[in-house]
């Protein structure tokens, strides 16, 4: 059987050859953001290089345009597990989320309901929250503090039918790492007559993404997370983008998926995104037999290996991060955040220290090469609810394909160190 092969994954990122003071940098900042591959860069170098003009012309390098723009929605497709048409692109996912909430919020009535979260990123909550504006009643499901999972009971009896016309919510926590169960909130939505939006941006480096499986209308995710430029996608369904009218140019190709491409795209990025996908699909190829058993049936292709890709990612990364959570329970002061083991959850780990304000935790690792984040990560309801804000939050580390358990290892002891210190 194959060997998750991180030496191999390593190898393809520039960043990480990267000191800081003598030592290797630590790039446990992922869920803020991947490191980029050769072949990323490769692209967005390339297509600048090589083929750069705006689409729709007559001539070599627009041609050529028109084609990265075509190849990048395919990939799009392969990396969502849905038809190239039902994938737009944007600036980023909080763009495109604006630009969603108002099409749908122009169908709404005074008087109509919204679900949104507590757990969410506030990405996935001012849009649409500022709904109210209109006279639409925005409901929150609320969160069990001590799992920082969702309070289902709560969902059930938010979503109403004839009253909610939208649920949004997100498949994983940037916060927490707490997995959701998308496709039970989207059958609480349908069921209900509401559109559902999923927020998949910290999912998208944790997991396959098959939005047919969770039956959703709408779900958006960022390239930047998951070893792309900053490009922001949004799956579509074809049907549900026919029920609204997404803000377009009068001029502009008033057909899915370009009606909701506003403007000139970032082509560059797109080409960068393409790869990204294309990056993942190698890797999956290359672990293929370690994943094989857990490979749902009749995919092919690209598709296939991305998939793949994902789950291997996520074989090598969950015993890392369960090792990392026991380390950390270990330390004086350390407090984890997130659902109890043995229930859904991403890689990332997140923990406060008592006697040491996160961002002063955050700004002495950074200085041993230990890159996390510290703060809300735009959770702030969540870290609020926890009763952080004051504290200055949680310190986040974020495990991602190329993270090492030595890299983990410099960081406990640093963290042990840290802890001794105060107490
Ligand atoms: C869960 C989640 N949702 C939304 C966003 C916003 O994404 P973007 O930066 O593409 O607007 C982020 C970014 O950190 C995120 O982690």
């Amino acid at each position: 059987m194959t060997q998750y092969d991180v030496a191999y994954v390593r190898s393809q990122f520039p960043a990480l050859e990267r000191m800081i003071d003598g030592r290797p940098a630590a790039y446990l900042d992922g869920p803020g953001g991947t490191q980029t591959p050769q072949r990323v860069l490769d692209a967005v170098h390339e297509y600048l290089a090589g083929h750069n003009a705006n689409y729709g012309g007559r001539f070599a390098t627009s041609a050529e345009t028109d084609a990265t723009i075509d190849e990048a929605h395919r990939a799009g497709a392969d990396f969502l597990g849905c038809d190239a048409e039902e994938v737009s692109f944007g600036a980023n996912m909080t763009t495109l989320t604006y630009f969603l909430a108002e099409a749908l919020g122009r169908r709404l009535q005074p008087g109509d309901e919204v679900v949104i979260t507590a757990l969410d990123h506030e990405a996935n909550r001012s849009p649409w929250l500022q709904l109210a504006e209109r006279g639409v009643v925005v409901r929150e499901v609320p969160v069990d503090l001590a799992t920082c999972m969702l309070d289902w009971a709560a969902f059930e009896a938010l979503v109403r039918p004839g009253r909610t016309k939208v649920v949004a919510l997100g498949y994983a926590s940037n916060a927490v790492g707490t997995i959701n169960d998308v496709a039970r909130a989207v059958a609480l939505a349908r069921a209900a007559g509401a559109w559902s939006v999923v927020d998949a941006v910290h999912y998208a480096l944790h997991g396959p993404i098959d939005v047919r499986a969770v039956g959703c209308d709408f779900l958006l995710c960022s390239a930047y997370k998951f070893f792309g430029p900053h490009v922001g996608l949004m799956y579509a369904r074809r049907e549900a983008t026919g029920q609204v009218e997404p803000l377009h140019l009068a001029t502009q190709h008033p057909e899915p998926p370009y009606v909701w491409e506003t403007g000139t795209l970032n082509f560059e990025g797109l080409a960068g995104t393409t790869a990204a996908i294309d990056f993942i699909a190698d890797l999956g190829a290359r672990h293929l037999d370690m994943v094989e058993d857990r490979l749902p049936a009749g995919l092919q292709g690209r598709r296939r290996a991305v998939v793949a890709g994902m789950l291997a990612g996520e074989v090598y990364e969950q015993p890392l991060a369960r090792w990392l959570r026991e380390q950390l329970a270990g330390i004086p002061g350390v407090t984890l955040y997130g659902p109890p083991e043995g229930s859904p959850r991403t890689s990332t780990v997140s923990f406060t220290l008592d006697g040491v304000p996160a961002g002063e935790a955050a700004r002495t690792l950074g200085e041993r090469g230990l890159f996390v984040w510290d703060g809300d990560f735009y959770a702030a309801r969540l870290v609020e609810l926890l009763g952080l804000a004051e504290r200055g939050g949680l310190i986040r580390v974020g495990l991602a394909p190329y993270t090492t358990q030595s890299e983990l290892e410099r960081l406990v002891t640093a963290l042990g160190d840290l802890s001794r210190s105060v107490r």
